[in-house]
């Protein structure tokens, strides 16, 4: 039976800073940024968003009576929770009329959080295929002002619906996965902001692919040639071009020159909205399922890395009719309607949030958005 990913939808906060202006900003070559790292524009999250906002407002876009009366899972990967017992998934929960008889879990490892959970989702439906489940992916990548992670931040939330039948595509039965314990990337638990040991960091989620490919070679026999292109975690757009240039010598000419096509197609919603840690490989998948040259049948392959770490390397069959399936969001155009901030005012923002539940403490929600928003702290719990 097929099982795999029936409805794709994202969502980010409405504030961006172009990072032309953040380089001159910090004494920086703007080509750094926009060539060097490969970002743009970074999402600026204000203090009424956090990752439940975040990841109820992308299951918005998707959600369907249907899904909402079959949804029997809800499983929530975040490395930014709100909480250090109750898990985003209860509130999120309650704020999408879920029913009550379900089950509502929060993962975490790192950005890799994401895949554990599609996963899961794949083999809970296909022992029971008339159920579905809902996974979210999101957060906020904050690493600090003045940091060299400062230009890699972002933030944002997928929300996918898997079941049996899928309308996009079919999970295959290929995983090949690893965890190893590095030290490249960390939030100790009273921090706000990630540490980074940033070019260890690359350097193992390159070694960690390179691994996962050979191994995925051996146990499928699949080869390059098999592939019309790949989602990767994209921290930043330049690491999905390390990732796939060390195994591009596998490729004739015309198909290394189809591959870099796909892998822009790839990086276009990254590249404007930063990195949203486990969402950002699944954004890659939106950008290249609504901007690459893709049709019914065709083999995609899926990198998913968390630092700390642990990686997976899938892959996905596309479901005749999929575009149509992924044509309901217009994303180009909700990110061009986010409102542009100057340096200053988004430092001013960073340094607003409430992350401080010690404090009875009240956002500056605005009113009639329409939209999930976070109001607060009162006694410790997030209102
Ligand atoms: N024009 C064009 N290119 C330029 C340039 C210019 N004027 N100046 C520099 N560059 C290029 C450099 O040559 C370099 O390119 P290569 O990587 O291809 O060699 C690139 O710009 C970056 O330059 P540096 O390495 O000098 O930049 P940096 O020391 O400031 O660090 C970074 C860059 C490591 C990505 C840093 O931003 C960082 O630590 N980011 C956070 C960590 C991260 O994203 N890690 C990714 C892997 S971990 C992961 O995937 C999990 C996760 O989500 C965190």
């Amino acid at each position: 039976m097929a099982v795999g990913i029936d409805k794709l939808g994202f969502y980010t906060p409405s504030l961006a800073l172009d990072l032309v202006e953040l380089a001159k900003a910090r004494g920086d070559e703007p080509d750094k940024y926009t060539i060097g790292i490969g970002q743009s524009v970074q999402t600026v999250v204000p203090n009424y968003e956090d990752v439940v906002t975040m990841g109820v407002n992308a299951a918005k876009e998707i959600l369907t009576e249907d899904d909402l009366a079959k949804i029997e899972m809800l499983i929530f990967a975040t490395e930014s929770g709100i909480d250090n017992s109750k898990s985003a998934a209860v509130f999120a929960q309650e704020l999408l009329g879920l029913s009550p008889f379900i089950r509502t879990i929060e993962m975490k490892q790192a950005c890799y959080a994401g895949t554990y959970g599609l996963m899961q989702a794949k083999d809970f439906v296909t022992l029971h295929p008339d159920k579905k489940v809902l996974v979210i992916a999101g957060d906020i990548a904050r690493y600090g002002l003045k940091t060299p992670g400062e230009v890699t931040q972002g933030a944002g939330a997928i929300a996918m619906v898997v079941s049996a039948d899928p309308a996009i595509a079919t999970i295959n039965d290929d995983s090949v996965y690893m965890s190893r314990d590095v030290a490249d990337f960390w939030r100790p638990v009273d921090s706000t902001t990630a540490l980074v040991d940033g070019h260890l960091s690359t350097d193992v989620y390159k070694e960690m692919f390179l691994t996962l490919w050979q191994r995925y070679q051996e146990q499928t026999g699949h080869e390059l040639a098999d592939f019309a292109g790949f989602a990767f975690h994209l921290p930043y757009t330049k690491m999905g071009k390390k990732a796939l240039d060390q195994i591009m010598d596998q490729a004739d000419n015309q198909q290394q020159a189809f591959l870099r096509e796909q892998l822009t197609a790839s990086q276009v919603y990254n590249r404007q909205v930063g990195n949203l840690y486990t969402g950002s490989v699944y954004l890659a998948l939106l950008s290249l399922l609504q901007q690459g040259q893709l049709t019914d049948g065709q083999r995609l392959g899926v990198f998913s890395y968390g630092s700390g770490a642990e990686a997976e390397l899938f892959s996905l069959e596309l479901v005749p009719g999929f575009d149509k399936a992924v044509a309901g969001q217009d994303v180009l155009a909700q990110l061009a309607q986010r409102q542009n901030v100057s340096v200053a005012e988004y430092e001013a923002i960073f340094q607003s949030q409430l992350f401080d539940s010690s404090k009875n403490q009240e956002s500056d929600a605005p009113d009639g958005t329409g939209l999930c928003q976070f109001v607060g702290w009162q006694d410790g719990q997030r209102r």
